[in-house]
């Protein structure tokens, strides 16, 4: 049987979404062990940053004031990111996203994160910025 899934559309969705990407990405062969061991990130502390950077993202609330650049270029620093890792951050993204919902604001955040991870890369590998 086709089931459609829904749109992403409130905040308990974007934390849904957010919680289940971290999941996938903690476990990663590819990019977990930068998250778990490089940055031993605080995740009581970053998923709420993220559900704002999220929400700020699809919906324009204005909840997220952060500055996601000056955090990726520190880790950098600490540990030379590649774009295989990009590509696989973007991987697990989208694979994410197309298990729990589909719809404009799915596509859009999928499209964003694309768009934020390309500029990501330039000003990273070209060292700008
Ligand atoms: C190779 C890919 C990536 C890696 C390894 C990575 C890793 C990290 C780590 C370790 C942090 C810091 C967490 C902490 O506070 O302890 C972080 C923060 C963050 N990342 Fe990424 N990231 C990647 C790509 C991306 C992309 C593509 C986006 C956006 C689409 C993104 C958005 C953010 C945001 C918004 C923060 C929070 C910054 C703040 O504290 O305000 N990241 N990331």
């Amino acid at each position: 049987m086709l089931v459609m899934k829904k749109d992403i559309e409130s905040r308990d969705d974007i934390e849904l979404l957010v919680k289940s990407f971290y999941e996938k990405v903690k476990i990663d062969p590819v990019i977990g062990s930068i998250f778990t061991d490089i940055a031993r990130v605080n995740w009581e502390k970053h998923l709420p940053v993220m559900f704002d950077f999220w929400e700020n993202t699809i919906f324009y609330t204005g909840s997220y004031l952060g500055n996601p650049m000056k955090s990726h270029q520190n880790l950098n620093k600490l540990f030379p990111l590649t774009k295989e890792h990009f590509s696989r951050w973007n991987q697990l993204f989208a694979l994410t996203m197309d298990e729990l919902f589909e719809g404009d604001k799915a596509v859009l955040a999928k499209q964003r994160a694309i768009s934020i991870s390309t500029v990501m890369q330039l000003k990273l590998f070209n060292g700008a910025g």
